[in-house]
């Protein structure tokens, strides 16, 4: 089955096309980071614009690159829940313009669920049900039991800023750019990880709660403090307090909950400290990890495509009227979690 998956949930314009739900033919990304940096964020309106003008590019990028045409598709998906409504109905408009003009079933996708499936992808027969997933990124943290397809718990989730958005956040702070997860990881290289002392809220609860604002607040007020200070060692200090909070939550409630397999997704899954020490924890307890490969971290089609395939089977298609909303309950059981303001 050959599915179109379109992504525009935030600043990045996604379409690729992927075969069964694990073979990725083409996975077109156009960024917009340039757009939105001078501003410090993204900016929903300058969001939209940039997709409207890009998505027939990229819709033929990821076609051509596949090797197909309109009329070979089985399906077109597309994230119409949770991310920037201006943005997200871009992608919207199109999968419906295409799904009418092909006579082809609409698939609409929660884009967590895209993030989530993203570890499904050319890995189904490994991964079994249940399984754990830490979603990180730019605008989520969340611990999800995921029971079935499309049936999901939540474990635990960030009370206030997304680990992603921390990263952000500080890099901004010390002028690194927007996003700046990449740029804090590449700086911290050189640093030493005990450098700083930052805090690490809400580790020893027992729960799966996570909390990252007093972490953001104290590395903002060092890096006010001394304006001559040793970034790498800041970076490196930052990024570790980051890793033991996503690491230690992750590793207890695994054992919590009795799921062996943990699977990490989103684009803080980027980060090699992070795979490094949450490998390092899954081994001394005796779990497997899973990580998408590089390209499905991030925001993109192909992470759609995949999870249509699978929940195409469970739910069907939908109806050609599918609505698009901003913030959307997850999954059978309409799980409410926490997002990041930049989506509202
Ligand atoms: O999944 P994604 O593209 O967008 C959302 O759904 O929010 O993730 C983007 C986030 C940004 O916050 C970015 O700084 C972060 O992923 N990120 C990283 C790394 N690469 C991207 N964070 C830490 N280390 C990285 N190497
Ligand atoms: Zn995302």
């Amino acid at each position: 089955m050959l599915i179109l998956g379109i992504d525009t949930s935030c600043d990045d314009t996604g379409a690729a096309v992927v075969r069964d739900g694990h073979e990725v033919l083409s996975n077109v990304i156009a960024s917009q980071y340039k757009a939105h940096d001078r501003f410090g964020g993204v900016v929903p309106v300058i969001a939209a614009r940039e997709h409207t003008a890009k998505i027939s590019f990229i819709l033929e990028s990821a076609l051509e690159e596949a090797g197909i045409s309109f009329t070979d598709l089985d399906a077109v998906a597309v994230s119409h829940h949770q991310g920037l409504l201006l943005a997200l109905v871009v992608g919207v408009s199109a999968a419906k313009s295409i799904a009418l003009a092909c006579d082809i079933p609409l698939i609409g996708i929660h884009h967590l669920e895209g993030h989530i499936y993203s570890n499904l992808m050319g890995r189904s027969k490994v991964l079994k049900f249940p399984f754990l997933c830490l979603t990180v990124a730019g605008g989520h943290t969340l611990l999800l039991k995921v029971v079935s397809h499309g049936t999901y718990e939540l474990l635990g989730h960030t009370r206030d800023d997304a680990a992603g958005e921390v990263f952000d956040k500080v890099a901004r702070h010390l002028g690194l750019g927007h996003p700046g997860g990449a740029a804090i990881e590449k700086l911290a290289e050189k640093g030493d990880p005990e450098a700083y002392n930052f805090p690490r809220p809400l580790i020893n609860r027992t729960d799966g709660e996570f909390s990252f604002s007093g972490l953001k607040t104290a590395v903002v007020a060092a890096i006010d403090r001394n304006p001559n200070l040793n970034k790498a060692d800041l970076c490196a200090s930052f990024q570790q307090a980051v890793v033991d909070l996503l690491v230690s939550k992750t590793i207890r409630m695994a054992g919590e909950h009795q799921l062996q397999q943990i699977t990490l997704a989103g684009g803080v899954a980027l980060n090699s400290p992070l795979r490094t020490a949450l490998k390092h924890a899954a081994d001394d307890h005796g779990y497997q990890i899973f990580t998408p490969c590089d390209d499905l971290c991030m925001d993109n089609g192909a992470m759609v495509a995949g999870a249509a395939y699978f929940l195409y089977k469970e739910r069907g298609p939908n109806p050609i009227g599918i609505d698009t909303r901003a913030n959307a309950p997850l999954g059978s059981k309409g799980i409410r979690y926490r997002h990041d303001s930049k989506y509202r």
